[in-house]
């Protein structure tokens, strides 16, 4: 019996290139015990061949509203089914669903559903970063709709950039997060800092880095699939679940504020944030001009707000921080553990590929207070953040 016995799932195909990845997609869930319902689209059905799918998924894939037995399969679909991935998601599919415009048989199913929607969008680099599907799929995470980010790489046409369509193992991953996620974190307060702080040389110039707060704001979403309430303290423009109770801020004196308030009554704390060791000890209330020289930027230690936390640890709150190296991971990671008063600190080594910022991906070790350390091999961000969340857990009295 697979986990996803039982559990039917509408894969709606739409008419993109990465189609061709759905029929993987669609192999899989059955093979996880799902049944799996395809609805292609017309645009679909250039790419991929309908036959495909009645030798794979569970039923005969659906490809109109007009030629079913049943008079209102939308509405039949919706209301029975757990989930419907939409994978790939057009640009299409995701301007109908932001507007709730009913075009055809997948964009009435997915109005006429209360179950969980993962989005899969694929799309050219030029596509993905127009502010209309930005905005579009804004607002749809804004609804709670779950949106698999494409990835970087080879893009039809031979160009490369964002926009190719998550792997099939990413969606797969995701599809079993929604559906099985044991809500072993309910009635716990988890609190996340996630992104990069910038610290302002003048109104127009920052000190920032290179963190996009990816892998925070996984552990926030993984945190509240889990079943906690969630506070986000981030820099970062990515979106967010809408029961995460987020708190924009910006520089680390600001982050710092926002955490001391939030942790003193968390349960779990994690420090993900990229926060900035410096910043400028003045800020230029005017643009500073080229005319006027090169200027030397003096700067300060900011606070460490990890150590801070751990110095005024209730107890019984489990605190994990985060440790970037390019050398002796254990070494360095396990000391930082120890300067700043925390129960388990992350470490990766940002030199190797795919690892840290600005990666779909991480690779870690995380290591407890107690010793003990779990290796977590090249994954998606969203597996870190549930591992982080495992080893916290496993650690509460
Ligand atoms: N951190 C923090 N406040 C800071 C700097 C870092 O809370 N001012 C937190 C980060 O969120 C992370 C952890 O501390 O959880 C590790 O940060 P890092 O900058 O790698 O550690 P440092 O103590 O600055 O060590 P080093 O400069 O030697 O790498």
């Amino acid at each position: 019996m697979g986990p996803l016995e039982g559990r039917r799932i509408v894969l709606g195909v739409t008419g993109g290139i990465a189609a061709y990845k759905s029929i993987e997609v669609c192999r899989r869930l059955v093979d996880l015990g799902a049944h799996v319902i395809p609805i292609l689209t017309d645009a679909a059905l250039h790419m991929v061949g309908e036959t495909t799918f009645v030798a794979l998924a569970s039923e005969r894939p659906k490809t109109s509203l007009w030629d079913d037995p049943d008079p209102i399969p939308h509405t039949t679909l919706g209301q029975t089914c757990d989930a419907i991935v939409v994978c790939p998601a057009t640009a299409r599919i995701i301007s109908d669903y932001r507007t709730g415009r009913s075009a055809d048989l997948l964009s009435a199913t997915l109005i006429a559903t209360e179950a969980p929607v993962i989005l899969c969008p694929a799309m050219h680099t030029e596509m993905w970063e127009h502010p209309a599907i930005q905005e579009n799929l804004g607002v749809l995470a804004e609804r709670n709709v779950i949106i698999v980010p494409p990835e970087e790489g080879r893009l039809a046409g031979g160009d490369i950039g964002k926009g190719r369509l998550a792997a099939p193992v990413t969606v797969v991953d995701q599809v079993l997060a929604t559906l099985t996620a044991e809500q072993d974190l309910a009635g716990l307060s988890v609190v996340v800092s996630a992104g990069g702080t910038r610290e302002a040389i003048d109104p127009v110039r920052f000190i920032g880095n290179r963190s996009t707060g990816r892998q925070g704001h996984a552990v926030a979403e993984a945190a509240q699939r889990r079943g906690a309430s969630v506070t986000l303290v981030t820099t970062s423009t990515l979106p967010s679940h809408a029961d995460i109770d987020r708190v924009e801020v910006v520089s680390a004196a600001e982050m710092e504020e926002a955490m001391k308030g939030a942790a003193a009554a968390a349960d779990i704390v994690v420090m993900s944030a990229a926060v900035a060791d410096f910043r400028p000890a003045e800020v230029a209330t005017g643009k500073i001009k080229k005319a006027d020289g090169v200027p030397t930027i003096a700067l300060v230690r900011t606070n460490d707000i990890l150590a801070g936390l751990g110095a005024n640890k209730p107890s019984g709150q489990i605190l994990v921080g985060f440790a970037a190296e390019t050398s002796d991971l254990r070494q360095n990671a396990t000391a930082k553990l120890k300067r700043k008063g925390a129960d388990l600190i992350v470490g990766n080594d940002v030199s190797a590929p795919g690892v840290g910022f600005a990666h779909d991906t991480n690779a870690v070790t995380i290591f407890g207070a107690d010793g003990e350390s779990i290796d977590i091999p090249l994954s998606g961000k969203d597996l870190v953040a549930d591992a982080v969340l495992d080893a916290a857990r496993a650690r509460l009295g």
